[in-house]
């Protein structure tokens, strides 16, 4: 069956490649994008089975225009991926106070004023489906991206806390956890002004990783491949029943299940502790 999704930062990388293989396939995409002109060569090709709205994730009044404009003009949607986000890189005391209130409005604010946005048209037609892309480090953490982990483990338990509360209405949700994968993260992350004395610290390297653009081995090798990603995140959300989580890649999937498996040891080993605190 013929599906109409609404995508968040189609210019670029997983959001363009999702909208460029859901056009292809005969799908109707509300593609949304902060530039003028990334998509018109498939307006081009695919007409009206490509609704574009300029949309900036972080303009709260702009999230609620875009939405009822595409609902107006398209019916019905049935799926909505909040894609739109960025990496900031630094030590936390190295970051803005500016680079961080960006971080939290794009990748946070922005995915949660874009459920809210979606979720009273989604009620009325008594379905529809929110695809989270959040990240491997919506479940792990490395040096340096304090505030996008921040972000992405926040953004999971918004939908994990609203999968429960929007069930009763036939809606439901699927967060999507990719590992590095090749798009233009790497180059559109934000760098905070480096202090010296984390030079010799694991903030520096990883510094020196990203800085470098050397994906070739270590933590960050790029191991998935985008248009695969692609795919499976599509099988995903075709799904009838989707899974609440979905790691994409062998990197996702060996980190999330290691932090996991610490995490589980860690709760199990303070067991007798923890209980102790009963009444
Ligand atoms: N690539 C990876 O390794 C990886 C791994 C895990 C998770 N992810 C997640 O995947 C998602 C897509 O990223 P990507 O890898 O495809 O990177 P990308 O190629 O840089 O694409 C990011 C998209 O987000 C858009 N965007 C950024 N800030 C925005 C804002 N304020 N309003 C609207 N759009 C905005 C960008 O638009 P502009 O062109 O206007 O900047 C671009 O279209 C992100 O949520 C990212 O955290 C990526």
């Amino acid at each position: 069956m013929k599906k109409t999704w609404f995508i968040t930062g189609t210019s670029t990388g997983l959001g363009r490649l999702l909208t460029e293989k859901l056009l292809a396939r005969g799908d109707t995409v509300a593609a949304t994008l902060r530039k003028h002109g990334s998509l018109d060569d498939l307006k081009a090709q695919y007409g009206d089975r490509l609704w574009i709205g300029l949309l900036d994730v972080t303009d709260t009044k702009q999230v609620h225009e875009v939405v009822n404009a595409a609902f107006a003009d398209l019916g019905r949607i049935d799926v909505l991926v909040n894609n739109a986000g960025y990496g900031l890189f630094g030590a936390a005391e190295e970051l803005s106070d500016t680079q961080i209130e960006r971080q939290i409005a794009t990748n946070l604010t922005g995915s949660i004023q874009l459920v809210r946005a979606a979720l009273p048209y989604f009620r009325a037609q008594q379905g529809g489906r929110i695809v989270q892309i959040s990240s491997e480090g919506g479940q792990t953490a490395y040096p340096g991206f304090s505030l996008y982990h921040a972000t992405k483990w926040s953004i999971e338990g918004f939908i994990e806390s609203i999968a429960q509360e929007v069930a009763a209405f036939g809606i439901d949700c699927l967060i999507m956890e990719p590992g590095p994968t090749e798009t233009n993260f790497a180059v559109g992350l934000d760098l905070a002004q480096p202090l010296a004395c984390y030079e010799d610290t694991s903030v520096g390297e990883v510094r020196r990783v990203f800085t470098s653009g050397d994906f070739s081995s270590g933590t960050f090798t790029i191991k998935s491949d985008l248009a695969r990603t692609v795919d499976a995140m599509i099988a995903a959300a075709d799904a009838e029943q989707p899974p609440l989580r979905l790691a994409l890649g062998s990197s996702a999937y060996t980190s999330i299940s290691q932090v996991l498996t610490e995490r589980l040891r860690v709760l199990e080993q303070q067991k007798s502790l923890t209980l102790s605190a009963d009444r």
